[in-house]
Order: structure tokens, then sequence, then C-alpha cells
């Protein structure tokens, strides 16, 4: 198996300033045999306060890093948000956009995770966007049709080189935090659909909802999975890196 795979773990509202030193304490001995593999890209998503921390522990041990939300706009009147240019004094070149619970729980809409989308890639910082499907959107049918209306509002009017930019992650809302995770063939299902939707083979897609050592082989072995959006795995360097050493066995 010579793809390579992208190990993104998103630390959701967890992990302090204080935390995240520790983790990386422990993350640095446990990446050691892993550091070379060219077949292997580590990223971290932390929230705001700790991506001072993030970023000393995640440039150390040469992985990516990121912030899990950021607003489109530069700098005003928006209390409570942070801009991407607050983000880029950190050395970000992530973000993740679109994240279900965002649009569930924050209730953010296509319209608005599509001017994130556009705002980062004019800053030159990769968008990780999510999409996925809740289960009553699957049990109603209506899996693909929702799908497509995330993805084509989220790439409308971006430029091919744009949308190339772009990492994808699906993510079935069912299967996040639940410990049930998609069946290997139902993520390689819609993974491939979406790769044909984006109209690019190229592009990196990655499968998030409950990834774990022991389904990391059979997740990440499909054809147009590149890769996993780890949230409850990843929060001990232990678990996190087990998903890609489960994975090569
Ligand atoms: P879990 O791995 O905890 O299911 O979370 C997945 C997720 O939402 C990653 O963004």
């Amino acid at each position: 198996m010579s793809k390579k795979i992208y190990l993104y773990g998103n630390w959701k509202m967890n992990m302090t300033a204080a935390e995240t030193r520790k983790f990386f304490d422990e993350f640095a001995g446990c990446y050691e045999p892993f550091k070379n593999d060219s077949g292997l890209e580590v990223g971290v998503f932390s929230p705001f306060t700790s991506l001072w921390a993030l970023a000393e522990g995640a440039k150390k041990c040469g992985v990516v890093f990121g912030a899990q939300n950021v607003y489109y706009e530069a700098k005003g009147a928006f209390t409570g948000e942070v801009s991407i240019p607050m983000l880029k004094e950190i050395g970000v070149d992530h973000v993740i956009i679109g994240h279900s619970e965002r649009r569930h729980i924050f209730g953010e809409s296509d319209e608005l995770i599509a001017k994130k989308v556009k705002a980062l890639l004019d800053a030159g910082i990769t968008p990780v966007f999510c999409y996925g499907e809740t289960l009553e959107e699957r049990e109603s049918g209506n899996t693909f049709k929702v799908m497509e209306r995330q993805i084509k509002s989220a790439i409308a009017g971006l430029t091919p080189e744009e949308v190339a930019k772009i990492i994808y992650a699906y993510e079935p809302v069912w299967a996040i935090g639940t410990g049930k995770s998609a069946t290997s063939e139902q993520a390689q299902e819609v993974c491939e659909w979406s790769r044909k939707l984006i109209g690019d083979p190229k592009v990196v897609i990655l499968y998030g909802g409950s990834v774990k050592g022991s389904n990391a082989k059979e997740l990440l072995s499909m054809k147009d999975i590149d890769g996993a959006l780890v949230g409850g795995a990843s929060l001990k360097p232990g678990s996190f890196l087990e998903i890609y050493s489960e994975f090569k066995k």
C-alpha cells in the first residue's frame, strides 16, 4: 500500500494550553518511529486558546497544526470571533471548516461556510472542509442530496486550482462520538461519490467518525479514503498514532 495517509486529530473543546504541552511531551517520543515516514502526514487541531502551545509542540515534532474554526472578515466589530490574520500570526496553515458540530449546534449555514472556505484560500490557508449527513437524512434516503448541497455550496465559484487545495472530510453525523463508525463500504461509497462530484480525482478526502486503532485498517485501506479526521482517539498520543500503526500492519 503506497498511498499517503493523512492522520488529523480534531481535539474539539478539549485540551488546555498546559494539557497541550503535556500531550507533546509524550507525543514527541511516540512519533519518533514515524518521523521520517513520508507516507504519513499528522495534523492536530486545537481550541484557539491552546494554539500557541500547539504551534510550539507541533513545530518541534514537524507535524501540521491548525484551528477548528475562523471568521471570514479580517477585523472589526465581530465580538467573540477570531480572524485569519490572527491565526496566521501563530503560523496556522490549516483550519477545519463546516464541522457538523458547527453546523448543528451553532447553526452555521452552507453560505457562511462557503465564505470561510474562500477567505482561507485567499489567505493561502488549507481549509479542512467537513460535510456529512445526519441519521435522519440517511434513513430518509437523503444522504447524497444533502451532501451534494453541502459540497456544491462550498466549492461554487472556486477555480479548479482552489478546489484542489481543499482537504475534504466526510463525517457522517451519526458516526461522530458514538463509537459506531460507518462501515468501510459505506465510507468508501461516499468518498468515491464525493471525488466524482468534486470533479478532481486527486483531491484528498478523509473519513471521520469513531475512527480508532481497531477499525483503522479496514477504513484506511479503502481506495478513496486518504486518511482520518479523528476526535476522541486523538486526545492521547498512543491511541492517535495507533491508528496509523494498525493501518500499516
Ligand atoms: P470521533 O472520532 O470522536 O467520533 O469524532 C470525529 C470527529 O468529529 C472529528 O472531527
